[in-house]
């Protein structure tokens, strides 16, 4: 097992990409910390992981709010006394075409989805500090790079601002020796792209060289390797997951 001993936090892992990466480390020997604004379903991930015998808990967080992501620091220290691995995978959708976006709804994106992860990683690299250990992974979007297609602009805006936020914690964190990377996915099969419908849903997967979407398990094994010790020298990389959609 790659990541035994370690402590691992991945927000939005109640469905989607962030219940396969759950998963998967937990599978690796971590312990996780099931973060979600939903705790239901964030509990039967839990289930899952213990069903297969790892340990995890499940917190209720909503990462746009401080006082939320300083709950979930301490639950983590209290619970595993440690934390080394950060996934930011929360995050929220919109297809709004540009005249339509609301200024509400560009602030909420923005708040989920970039600060949420600004957030989450500044309350987790106080921690990290101390122990001058540790790996974080922000989950971006292909759509950062190349605009929204399906998505709107400010999702995809948002996903570039991650990308950029990756690169200035990953200049901070190398003196302590902790690896800041992203993973940029491309269309996956989840309960957000399934939200897309059938129609968008072809229509894209014919302009993807591989001419599938990818799953859920393809970000987790990419997640997996930058977490783990195979890729110590590796920092303030962006890594597509995406079919060969965008190739730069
Ligand atoms: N699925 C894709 O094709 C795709 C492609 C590129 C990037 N992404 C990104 O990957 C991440 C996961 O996507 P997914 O497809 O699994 O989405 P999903 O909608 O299936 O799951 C997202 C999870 O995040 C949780 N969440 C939402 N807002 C939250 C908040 N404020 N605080 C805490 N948790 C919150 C939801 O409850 C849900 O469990 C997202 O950041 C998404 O933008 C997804």
């Amino acid at each position: 097992m790659k990541l035994e001993n370690k402590v691992a936090i991945v927000t939005g892992s109640a469905q989607g990409l962030g219940r396969a990466t759950a998963l998967t480390l937990a599978r690796e020997g971590a312990r996780i910390v099931v973060s979600d604004l939903n705790l239901e379903k964030a509990k039967r991930v839990v289930e899952e992981i213990k069903i297969s015998g790892g340990e995890a808990i499940a917190v209720k967080v909503d990462v746009s709010k401080k006082e939320d992501v300083e709950s979930m620091v301490k639950a983590t220290i209290s619970e595993f006394s440690q934390i080394d691995i950060l996934v930011n995978c929360a995050g929220i959708c919109s297809s709004s075409p540009i005249l339509e976006i609301r200024a509400e709804e560009w602030d909420r994106i923005f708040a989920v989805n970039l600060k949420g992860t600004f957030l989450c990683s500044q309350a987790v690299f106080r921690e990290m500090i101390k122990r001058e250990s540790g790996k974080i992974v922000n989950i971006s979007s292909a759509s950062a790079k190349i605009g929204g297609v399906v998505v709107g602009a400010h999702y995809s805006a948002s996903k570039a601002g991650v990308i950029c936020f990756t690169k200035s914690l990953a200049l901070a964190a190398a003196p302590y020796k902790i690896n800041v990377n992203c993973v940029c996915p491309g269309p996956h099969k989840t309960e957000m792209t399934d939200l897309w419908g059938d129609e968008i849903n072809a229509r894209f997967k014919d302009m993807i060289p591989w001419k599938e979407y990818g799953q859920p398990q393809d970000v987790a094994e990419a997640v997996l390797f930058l977490v783990s010790e195979a890729a110590r020298y590796i920092t303030g990389e962006i890594l597509d997951v995406n079919g060969g959609l965008i190739m730069d």
